[in-house]
């Protein structure tokens, strides 16, 4: 499986941010993971549009930051982030091609006043499309505690899924193991989607042109119409050893935060996570 690594700037000098990112997809990144906290959803406070629009712009400065087009993964861990997509779409928007970022909401996050403290899978499908109107991959994320199978409705919808690892809010912390079966129940999924996807191919090319245009086309929109295609994405705890039980759960990025950053040889880290 092809396995990518999402390096989180939470843990980076933010002092020479650009630098520190230039640095990590040189040593192999292939995305960049920005954690946005709030104070309310989680308890902490980080970084907000102005930075993500400063990195956005850095990154597609000129000359463009080496590895300009790397996607940012943008990580919000705040309440009702129907409210900031917008805000964060433009700041996206700055110089890059928008089509290969993403904004990951948190599912237990979005209509979150109007749902007496927990959000509603409506209000999650609504977020995604919204993130996804303005050509930018989405995503939703749960917490520890929330369970995934309620959300099961929304996967068609979903660029990525974050399984959080650890309880949002802080690097540093110790990977949950327990988590697991989140990540495995998503890769079921994913993989039986993509055998149905792959048998209706099959049947088509198979047919006649006549006969694909009539049922072969009605069965493609049918069973396209459910078909999952994401990236499983765990965060949280990631070091080499806890990066080999959340590969073979079947997650396919990894975020790494204070394992990258802390490291001397930061090229050797990405390696030892792959
Ligand atoms: C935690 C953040 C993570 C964090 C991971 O709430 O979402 O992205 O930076 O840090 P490490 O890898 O140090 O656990
Ligand atoms: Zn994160």
């Amino acid at each position: 499986m092809d396995i990518k690594i999402a390096p989180s700037i939470l843990s980076a000098d933010f002092s020479k941010l650009k630098e520190e990112v230039a640095s990590v997809v040189e040593a192999g990144a292939n995305m960049i993971h920005v954690d946005v906290m709030d104070g309310h959803f989680v308890p902490n406070i980080t970084i907000g549009v102005p930075v993500v629009e400063s990195l956005a712009k850095a990154m597609a400065g000129d000359p463009p930051l080496v590895g300009a087009s790397v996607p940012l993964d943008v990580h919000l861990m705040i309440e009702n982030p129907e409210k900031y997509v917008e805000s964060f779409a433009d700041a996206l928007a700055s110089g890059r091609e928008l089509s290969q970022d993403y904004i990951v909401v948190h599912a237990e996050a979005c209509g979150a006043s109007g749902g007496g403290g927990l959000g509603s899978v409506q209000a999650l499908i609504q977020c995604l499309k919204l993130i996804k109107s303005r050509g930018i991959r989405a995503g939703f994320s749960v917490k520890p505690g929330t369970s995934l199978e309620q959300y099961e409705r929304v996967l068609p919808l979903a660029d990525m899924v974050l399984i959080m690892t650890v309880e949002p809010g802080f690097g540093g912390q110790k990977f949950m193991e327990d988590m697991m079966p989140k990540v495995k129940w998503l890769r079921e999924k994913l993989d039986a989607s993509r055998q149905v996807a792959g048998q209706v191919a099959g049947q088509v090319a198979g047919q006649g042109a006549g006969q694909v245009a009539g049922q072969g086309a009605g069965q493609v929109a049918g069973q396209g119409a459910g078909a999952l295609n994401y990236e499983i994405e765990v965060d949280g705890g990631i070091n080499a050893e806890t990066a080999k039980v959340a590969r073979e759960a079947g997650a396919n990025v990894l975020v790494a935060g204070s394992y990258i950053f802390k490291s001397g040889d930061r090229k050797k880290a990405i390696q030892s996570l792959r």
